[in-house]
């Protein structure tokens, strides 16, 4: 029967929940796709490090990534390393070599959005006169770990027009708060729960001090307003500053504080965007998000309000939107349309945006 083979780069929390995923679901996986999907190859950093999960049979275990997107038996590989010039290198390189990419990664997808779908558009043009689709780009488990929710912008807002999005988009700093709120526990106990727990990202500065939720607002702006600003661009404060007495207060007031991202339309040409901690009051949806559960509330002129929420952050959650991934890309599934973008928006010196 036909194989899809897999190169995966990265064996952490997420390669490893993507592994532990292919490997125990396997048959159904070929029933879904009518193809057996093997992972052939697995890059790491340090070969000598013991895992937490077993390699599949017959994968060819490697400390260099070259060896994965050079690979000519490999169709899909999964980026799920981290960082934004490795990897940034590697998804580029694989997508050129006519591989479809799957990534977690939203530091490098917010960064580089608009130069990838450039050249997936370039990619598609050539693929016209060849046999071959062109190579496929996903990256669900990007932003809010095993919501749908990249899913549910590129698709089910197409007829409609985004007004604002409000979000609880990091799980780390969530469950921080959380634990410092209800539990009374310190800052660095919580940041140390959160990284024992796989959410934390390899420098948790991209977490507390908001750089995360910051990417991953791009990321759903882009979608949601067909617009790339940059990162810069958006107001960003973390959590690093909270204190006790800062709960205390909330409290006081009927509620609690969280770590919001907000992107709103505030008139026909400008979107103000921010992310920084808030007050929510106690009958605010969002002050009932506890731990590393994200919300995130769309509000667009045809739906109103839609809240999604789920994991934002671990092991299997975020697996479990890369295998979506995985397994739309084997069927051979193509994309709708990333966003309902009017000409000529997106450039990032074009982009209607202000600074809330
Ligand atoms: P992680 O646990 O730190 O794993 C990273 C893996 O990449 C490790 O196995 C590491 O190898 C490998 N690696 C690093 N540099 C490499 C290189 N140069 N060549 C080959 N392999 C290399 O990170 P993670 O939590 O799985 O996160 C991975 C990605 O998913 C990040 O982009 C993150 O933002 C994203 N993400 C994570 C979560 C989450 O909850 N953890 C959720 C959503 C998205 P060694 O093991 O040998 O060091
Ligand atoms: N560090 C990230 C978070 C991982 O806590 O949300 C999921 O994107």
């Amino acid at each position: 029967s036909a194989t899809t083979s897999i190169g995966i780069i990265g064996g952490g929390t997420v390669g490893g929940g993507i592994i532990s995923i292919l490997t125990s679901r396997s048959s159904l996986f070929t029933t879904l796709t009518g193809s057996e999907i093997k992972v052939s190859r697995l890059a790491v950093r340090d070969l000598s490090k013991s895992r937490d999960f077993t390699t599949p049979q017959g994968c060819v275990v490697t400390d260099d990534l070259n060896d994965v997107i050079n690979d000519p038996e490999i169709d899909t590989v999964v980026e799920v390393m981290g960082g934004t010039t490795l990897a940034k290198d590697a998804v580029f390189a694989a997508l050129k070599n006519g591989k479809n990419v799957v990534t977690a990664n939203k530091a490098m997808i917010a960064a580089y959005l608009p130069d990838l779908e450039s050249l997936l558009s370039e990619l598609a043009e050539s693929a016209k006169t060849s046999t071959k689709p062109p190579p496929t780009l996903r990256y669900e488990a990007a932003v809010c770990g095993g919501i749908p929710i990249i899913s549910s912008m590129k698709g089910d807002y197409v007829g409609d027009e985004v007004e604002m999005i409000t979000g609880i988009i990091n799980g780390c700093t969530n469950y921080m708060l959380t634990n410092m709120d209800k539990e009374g526990l310190s800052y660095d106990e919580s940041l140390k729960g959160a990284s024992d727990l796989g959410y934390a990202e390899a420098d948790p500065t991209l977490d507390v001090g908001g750089f995360d939720a910051r990417s991953k607002l791009k990321i759903l702006m882009r979608l949601a307003f067909g617009i790339s600003v940059p990162e810069s661009s958006i107001s960003c404060e973390g959590i690093t500053e909270l204190t006790k007495e800062d709960f205390e207060y909330a409290a006081m007031l009927g509620g609690t504080v969280k770590l919001l991202a907000v992107a709103k339309r505030v008139s026909d040409t400008k979107i103000a965007a921010f992310v920084s901690p808030a007050y929510v009051g106690n009958d605010d949806v969002l002050a009932s998000i506890a731990g590393a559960t994200n919300a995130v509330e769309v509000v667009s002129k045809n739906l109103g309000s839609t809240t999604y929420s789920g994991q934002g952050a671990g092991r299997y959650p975020t697996a479990n939107s890369c295998i979506n991934d995985i397994v739309r890309t084997a069927r051979g599934d193509r994309d709708t349309m990333p966003f309902n973008a009017p000409a000529g928006v997106g450039d990032e010196k074009e982009a209607a945006f202000v600074e809330d």
